[in-house]
């Protein structure tokens, strides 16, 4: 069977070889004890790299997310977030059912929130209003496409939150294709949140797994937020090894990822009747609109898998491909080959 070019997320990378060596002999001990030795290598690693008294390794971004907002925000508070954030739209009303919170949605420009709507968004003390206990940035942004928030909004947003007295939580399940594509490290980006939650299996590579970072107190608090949610894991240094393995040696590589959605992005604006804001294309993710062709983005998928290309929709006429270690320049050459054929198609 030929090769299927899977573009549908950075989540389907599979763990190299090395990682797979390294899973088999990782040394284990019980976590929920605190003593297993490579998850403490882990988050001590972690806490490190980004200037963070204490991390805890997760089982996944929507869990590191939740247990970070549930640290911050309980019953009757309110959390910000940008409205198309995966805090509010994809992690099953996580913030109503887990710390009980309502969410406070902002439209961003293209996912980056404006300071100056924070700002009016956060609620007076008053006895009709819920307390705004938090505010949530997503870097990258993913339905935006993978744009990234600038760091001096970053710091704005910071400055107004912490003196209204909330919180700030950055969901960077994708920060490291936001610090290799800016040069800016993950240390300094942290320096202007609270927490961070990073995933270690997407554009990494490891088979499983989250990080959250912040001060020991919160840390300690999104602890037992881990363990009420059933995610207190046993001899869980065989995924944090994985882990350790991705975070130092899979970040720099991402800048392929990067120029390979460039490449797949230029090649598709080109094409009659397919749309794409060059202006959103800044890491590993590229978002088209079909509108114009007169399809659907469902049609589109369906025809594309049948080729061999996988890709998500994202919309009505939305498409979305994500670039990442599994696809090569050259599998990304045979993907754009298979969508010039589908739209020359439709043109007949
Ligand atoms: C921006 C963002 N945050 C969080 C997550 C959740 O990660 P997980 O799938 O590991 O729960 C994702 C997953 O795609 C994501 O894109």
């Amino acid at each position: 069977m030929a090769k299927r070019i899977d573009l549908r997320s950075d989540t389907v990378t599979k763990p190299t070889e090395e990682m797979r060596r390294l899973m088999a002999k990782a040394e284990v001990g019980d976590d929920v004890y605190g003593e297993d030795p490579t998850v403490n290598r882990l988050e001590e690693l972690a806490a490190h790299m980004f200037g963070k008294e204490a991390a805890l390794f997760v089982t996944s971004g929507t869990q590191g997310n939740q247990v970070a907002i549930a640290s911050f925000a309980g019953r009757g508070d309110e959390v910000i977030a940008e409205a198309e954030s995966h805090v509010f739209f994809y992690e099953a009303a996580g913030i109503s059912a887990i710390a009980g919170a309502q969410t406070r949605q902002i439209p961003g420009d293209r996912g980056v929130l404006r300071p100056a709507d924070v700002r009016q968004a956060i609620r007076n003390k008053d006895i009709h209003q819920p307390r705004t206990a938090l505010v949530c940035i997503e870097n990258t942004h993913n339905r935006a496409g993978g744009t990234i928030t600038p760091i001096a909004t970053l710091q704005e947003i910071h400055e107004i939150a912490h003196a209204a007295g909330a919180a700030v939580h950055m969901d960077g399940a994708r920060l490291f294709n936001a610090v290799v594509a800016t040069g800016i490290g993950e240390r300094e980006w942290a320096s202007h949140v609270d927490t961070v939650q990073f995933c270690l299996s997407k554009g990494l590579g490891a088979p499983v797994g989250s990080l959250v970072v912040g001060s020991r107190e919160v840390i300690d608090r999104a602890r037992v937020w881990r363990k009420r949610l059933g995610g207190g894991m046993r001899q869980a240094g065989v995924l944090a090894a994985p882990g350790l393995w991705a975070l130092t040696n899979m970040v720099e590589r991402l800048a392929d990822d990067h120029a390979n959605a460039r490449h797949l992005a230029e090649q598709l604006v080109a094409m009659s009747g397919v749309r794409v804001d060059m202006e959103t294309v800044q890491t590993n993710i590229v978002i088209c609109d079909v509108e114009d062709t007169g399809r659907t983005a469902d049609e589109f998928v369906g025809a594309l898998r049948r080729d061999g290309v996988l890709a998500s929709a994202f919309g009505p006429t939305q498409i979305r491909f994500v670039t990442h270690k599994d696809v090569s320049r050259s599998d990304i050459d045979t993907a754009v080959s298979v969508m010039a054929k589908l739209v020359a198609s439709l043109r007949r």
